[in-house]
């Protein structure tokens, strides 16, 4: 509905301002101050270098917040007013902000902050993520921030990547499902009119971030075509077919070439194979990165008119370069052609349109009476609660008795930090202590359930601003403390690490903190073991020491509340693990493996060596009560491939307590030209039961999702037998034709 006045405004554009649209810059080069760490209370514009910004350089966009301490949303619509203000006055453009409320809401004093990703991805619930993400969206845009850089849809595979808690666990179709509520939760209804409630989605890292062969932040990863197609893709694909406007494309080299610089990747099989008219941001300096890191570039000019020429529209943070003179320049000498820039400022104006921003640049802060409501509160609670997952209960020792004794031991025990992980009022989170409303900590919460509790910590975190240490001071004391005890309750894991600096040299929960647990074991009490942690840290030496195990991930503001009420049964636990839990530094293994991944399952000669051996499968979670599948049908045994097959469960809660529990169909291919993955997700849904009761679950499958991608990255459905499976109940269907889509929506 735009185009003609996309149209008309580009037609009265200087190339000038056409390229300035294209810059993004982060609002630490308009404050007042040196860097980002400098101390100004509250963020001040510095009017210098926004005028350098927008008026000399007519920058596009802004996005960050202001590092030092988070505003109030006053003081955001200030800074936001001020800067549309002057934007406006230049070029008659709005611009755009961006911003990484990835867990919710915004970096605004008193938001509301869901669980991260990865515990929304344990929840198993579309219904919890799209209200997350509606409320999220409400917040941020409350913040007068209409352009949020999530989700997530980079795959959790390999556990040591650091960015793991940013993503919905490791499985594609899981991915692809709450990736695309969240997309419409953001966005509202219309793409086209993305009103004042809503925000506009990115999702990231397009693609193949998420698996670098070497398990560190934005290096390298090798990702077969066949696999890429069939599972970092799909995610992107769905998003788009759901209506997302925007993408962030992956810092990361994927089989060798920078994605950055793909032309393949960006423009032919993003913007041409899906037909997506959005915008395609940069990640954070990474047209820098093609010369000063990559190499493929002599210069910051080239690496500029690589990325361009590659599908890139907007640059996020050029700041190390001239950026704008630069593109004016390599426009002026044909190296860009007008047209490639001229397609770029139009998805940015495109956008601006459809987020109202002409209309309404800055919308009235005091409008949103939602802000911070108990509504809200009561969401992002209610899916904190429902990401929790039960790991390990032996002998039922959860749920505990008010009436028991217990020491709160282990250097997550008593932290609002390590509760939310980052991008939580800054990038590595470590404004939380000092900013955040509610002190509900694990053991502030324990301690609202039972009269009985000391806390020795063991092991703290030693702090230095954003980053953090462990240093172990005090175990014998919490030894000591233990012998007057019944239960101990140890909550370790790790502090709060966003990109980079979340590197690791090894995957094992820390010696320190296994130190604690071996001490502690000796005293014969029983461990209940609450991990908060980013990604799985391996603990396979401790875990026979411990009675009980819980993972509780990033669970945002009221993660200490909901557990303590998971530990003292208050609530019955229904997360499932978005991932599979590793044993072994290692002995990586995703639940989807090809068969000649897992040793385990080899017999006979070849099986001398080390076997995959795996703490905690995908999909497992404990509740308190029991709950029966039996009754597995599908309406189709033969199938064709247009077809939709419907499957049907009966699922009864054999316990004594009411119990959520997840629905998980898998579907194995039993022979196929390629070798098929061992088993894949195909259908899920939350229910609820009342002991006693059974509920009847239907979910559909189309037949063209028991397809899977072919050497040429052709999907394919070949005939043949599946074998589907939810819990114990097992179904065979055959497909009687075969079924080949090259289009990625099939
Ligand atoms: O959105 C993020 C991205 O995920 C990592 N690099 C910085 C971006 C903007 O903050």
């Amino acid at each position: 509905p735009y185009e003609e006045k996309v149209e008309k405004l580009l037609g009265q554009m200087t190339v000038a301002e056409k390229v300035g649209q294209t810059a993004q810059f982060t609002l630490d080069v308009i404050g007042e101050g040196e860097n980002v760490y400098s101390s100004h209370f509250p963020f001040k514009l510095d009017e210098v270098m926004l005028k350098d910004v927008l008026v000399n350089r007519k920058t596009g966009s802004i996005l960050n917040t202001a590092s030092n301490t988070p505003l109030t949303l006053e003081e955001w619509h200030r800074v936001v007013s001020r800067i549309q203000e002057l934007a406006i006055e230049t070029t008659g453009i709005p611009v755009i902000y961006g911003i990484d409320a990835i867990h919710g809401t915004t970096y605004t004093q008193k938001a509301t902050f869901l669980p991260q990703q990865i515990g929304q991805g344990a929840t198993f619930n579309r219904e919890l993520v799209r209200k997350g993400a509606e409320n999220a969206a409400y917040e941020t845009r409350a913040s007068n921030l209409p352009w949020n850089f999530s989700p997530v849809l980079d795959l959790g595979r390999n556990a040591a990547w650091p960015r793991i808690w940013e993503t919905y666990g490791e499985d594609v179709f899981l991915i692809s499902e709450l990736g695309k509520e969240v997309v419409m939760g953001y966005q509202g209804d219309s793409r086209d009119t993305v009103g004042k409630h809503h925000v506009a989605a990115c999702l990231k890292h397009y693609m193949g971030y998420g698996t670098p062969v070497n398990g560190k932040d934005r290096t390298p990863a090798n990702i077969p075509l066949q696999e890429l197609i069939e599972k970092h893709y799909e995610p992107f694909v769905r998003a788009v077919e759901a209506g997302a406007l925007t993408v962030m494309v992956n810092s990361g080299i994927v089989n060798g070439e920078s994605v950055h610089a793909s032309y393949n990747l960006i423009t032919k099989m993003l913007k041409q194979d899906l037909d997506f008219d959005g915008v395609v941001v940069t990640d954070w300096q990474d047209i820098n990165n093609l010369y000063e890191r990559d190499r493929i570039a002599k210069n910051d000019k080239e690496a500029i008119k690589i990325a361009f020429n590659a599908g890139i529209d907007m640059a996020m943070v050029p700041y190390d370069v001239e950026y704008t003179d630069y593109l004016l320049e390599l426009v002026d000498e044909g190296q860009i052609s007008m047209s490639r820039l001229d397609d770029a400022v139009r998805r940015i104006l495109r956008l601006k349109f459809r987020l109202g921003l002409f209309e309404n640049p800055v919308f009235d802060y005091t409008a949103y009476d939602k802000f911070a409501s108990n509504e809200f509160k009561a969401d992002a609670r209610e899916t904190a609660e429902e990401s929790v997952t039960l790991l390990k209960n032996e002998e039922g020792l959860l749920p505990l008795s008010a009436n028991q004794r217990f020491l709160v031991t282990g250097p997550n025990a008593h932290s609002m930090r390590t509760l939310q992980g980052g991008w939580t009022l800054s990038w590595q989170g470590e404004k939380v202590e000092q900013f955040i409303d509610n002190k509900n900590t694990f053991l502030t919460s324990v301690k609202n359930h039972s009269q009985n509790v000391v806390y020795v910590p063991g092991v703290e975190y030693n702090m230095h601003g954003a980053y953090w240490e462990e240093k172990n001071i005090n175990i014998s004391e919490a030894v000591k403390a233990a012998q007057n005890v019944d239960v101990i309750l140890a909550f370790l894991g790790e502090n709060t690490y966003t990109e980079k600096p979340g590197d690791l040299n090894d995957l094992s929960l820390s010696q320190n903190q296994q130190n604690l647990i071996k001490a502690l074991s000796e005293t014969g009490k029983p461990i209940v073991m609450v991990l908060n942690e980013g990604r799985p840290r391996t603990f396979a030496d401790i875990e026979p020491m411990v009675d009980a195990v819980v993972q509780t991930y990033l669970p945002g503001t009221f993660g200490g509340e909901v557990t303590a009420d998971i530990l003292f049964g208050k609530t019955n636990p229904s997360g499932k693990l978005p991932y599979t839990y590793p044993k072994h530094p290692n002995s990586l293994m995703n639940y989807d493996y090809k068969p000649a991944e897992n040793r385990t399952e080899m017999e006979g000669a070849y099986n001398y060596g080390a076997v995959q051996d795996l703490q905690y499968g995908f999909g497992h979670g404990l509740s308190y009560t029991t709950f029966e599948y039996s009754n597995l049908k599908v309406d189709k045994s033969e199938f064709s491939p247009s077809d939709l097959l419907t499957f049907s469960v009966d699922v009864t809660n054999t316990g004594e307590r009411a119990g959520k529990e997840s629905v998980l169909l898998f579907a194995s291919d039993l022979y196929a030209s390629i070798t098929p993955d061992n088993r894949r997700l195909r259908g899920f849904e939350k229910i609820e039961l009342q002991p006693g009761e059974t509920k009847t679950v239907q979910m559909q499958v189309k037949a063209s999702d028991l397809a899977f991608v072919n050497m040429d990255g052709d999907w394919v459905l070949e005939e043949g037998s599946f074998k589907v499976q939810a819990g114990s109940e097992v179904v065979m269907i055959n497909a009687i034709k075969s079924g080949k889509w090259s289009n990625a929506f099939r």
